[in-house]
């Protein structure tokens, strides 16, 4: 789920419905995961009919959201020097005569509550993400009180009261969209704050699920991405009572009309149970590409950190999966210099990459995160060590992207046409394994899968030539 740091670059909406409220605007910026990307839409869908709409300018919002990310030191002292620039802004705005609610929603938020408004005065509201949906009350009592704070973990599941997207927000979403299944996460590995930011493992039921993905496949969405922090302990309630596990929910989303492609992130290597597995041999829908983070090949290291799993188990595991799915590529998650790590724990991370053979990955030097219990460990390694074996690491790891993008040329690929290219007469879309793909075509072909032959591959992306329809075995048209 590391992703990176996204402004909501919408355009001032024509939305909201109410007439006597004057019109405000809002501007929200995302850090962290793609989680915090989905929430900070459905906080613009909870207050659009409050008479806010979106802007993509930060100068002219009324009311600005940064929905943050606690899960490394640098994500967090990001919002704060943010936070500082929107207290300038704020009082320029003030001077002119306009009012500027600045709400700190995400992770720091909760992990931080009171302190925030310690450190930075501007600050009028600090929410939770578990209280998205009392925004639009949390806004109106800020208009008449000092810092208001909702960091609450409501013994009901927000899934119960975030209503679905409007129909004018899901057409803005372009051919594929996010879908959130499940939040929090009860593993507790030593190093992490998600467990404390968000909370305990909590699964949306299936059929509010199935109403979004329906509704999103109706706006002309194609591909969904399930996401979750450990999205593969999903296991949400049916209409029966029952409870339906990842592949069952899968299933269910593949006979939604329209849906071409299926994703989920982020996966535990713990919780890939086999009819997972299974479901990546037999649905064709499901795309050949998972997100499993390893985080360290030394076992003694994957013990200190609580993982649950081993380095001869994630071997295993791939090994089982691509054989259920031979042409699955995999991507990961890793730390580099977690306390205690030596040198020869470095070199059992390097040799499993040399075994797996990455598509993709994120790699991160440790970051002691208060409260964690990695943080208090002894034997913390020195920022040069980190940051030295977070270079070779990350030196090993392009290479291999490399080398998987590269290996592409010559193949034949279902593509997803996402949007125009970037030349006049080009298309642009997603490969199986979500690398960019450049083609001549004409923009009707914008939310078709399409056959290509890859023709040159570079680095980063990749040029292909349409070729014939035909029903194509593993992207459903
Ligand atoms: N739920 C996911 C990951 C959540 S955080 C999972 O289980 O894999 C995303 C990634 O950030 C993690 O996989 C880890 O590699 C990294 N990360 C989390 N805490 C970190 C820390 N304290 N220091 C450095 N990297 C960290
Ligand atoms: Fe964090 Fe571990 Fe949970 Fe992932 S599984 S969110 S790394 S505690
Ligand atoms: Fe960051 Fe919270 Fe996501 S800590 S990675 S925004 S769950």
């Amino acid at each position: 789920m590391s992703g990176f740091d996204q402004t909501r670059g919408i355009q001032a909406a024509t939305g909201g419905s109410g007439q006597s409220l004057p019109r405000r605007r809002l501007f929200v910026k995302s850090y962290g995961c793609q989680m915090n990307v989905y929430d900070s839409q459905r906080m613009a869908d909870v207050l659009a009919p409050e008479g806010i709409a979106e802007t993509a300018r930060v100068e002219d919002a009324d009311v600005v959201i940064l929905n943050t990310c606690h899960v490394r030191e640098r994500a967090a002292e990001k919002v704060f020097s943010e936070l500082g620039k929107l207290r300038a802004l704020k009082a320029a705005r003030a001077s002119a005569g306009r009012e500027t609610k600045i709400i700190v929603a995400g992770c720091v938020a909760q992990a931080e509550g009171e302190e925030i408004f310690r450190r930075q005065k501007a600050v009028d509201i600090v929410v939770g993400p578990q209280s998205y949906h009392r925004l639009p009350e949390l806004l109106r009592r800020a208009g008449t009180s000092r810092e208001v704070l909702d960091t609450d973990f409501p013994a009901a599941s927000k899934f119960d009261h975030l209503a679905g997207p409007s129909p004018r927000q899901i057409r803005k979403r372009g051919v594929s969209a996010f879908v959130t299944v499940q939040e929090g996460c009860d593993k507790f590995c030593t190093f992490c704050v998600v467990p404390y930011t968000r909370g305990a493992e909590a699964s949306r039921p299936v059929e509010g699920i199935v109403a979004e993905v329906e509704m999103l496949a109706a706006a002309g969405v194609r591909e969904v991405s399930l996401i979750g922090q450990n999205v593969n302990a999903y296991h949400g309630r049916t209409p029966e009572g029952a409870f339906a596990s990842l592949s069952e929910l899968t299933a269910r989303i593949a006979e939604v009309p329209g849906i071409a492609r299926i994703r989920y992130t982020t996966s535990h290597p713990g919780d890939m149970d086999a009819s997972l597995i299974k479901a990546h041999r037999d649905q064709a829908r499901l795309m050949p590409f998972l997100h499993l983070p390893v985080q360290s090949g030394s076992d003694k290291i994957l013990a200190a950190m609580n993982r649950r799993h081993t380095r001869t188990g994630y071997i295993a595991l791939v090994a089982e999966i691509r054989g259920a799915r031979p042409d699955i590529a995999l991507s990961s998650d890793f730390i580099a210099g977690f306390p205690g790590e030596s040198e020869e724990d470095f070199a059992a991370t390097l040799d499993l990459i040399e075994k797996v053979d990455f598509a993709n990955a994120f790699s991160f030097k440790y970051s002691p995160r208060a409260g964690t219990p990695a943080a208090a460990l002894q034997d913390q390694i020195p920022e040069f060590v980190k940051s030295e074996r977070l270079a070779r690491l990350q030196t090993l790891l392009d290479e291999q992207r490399r080398t998987f993008n590269r290996k592409m040329a010559g193949c034949t690929l279902d593509v997803l046409i996402e949007k125009p290219g970037r030349h006049a007469g080009q298309i642009a879309g997603k490969s199986p394994y979500l690398q960019a793909v450049q083609i001549e075509g004409s923009l009707d072909r914008i939310g078709e899968v399409v056959r290509a032959e890859i023709v040159s591959a570079g680095a980063n992306s990749l040029f292909g030539r349409l070729l014939p329809d035909r029903a194509a075995r593993g992207a459903p048209r």
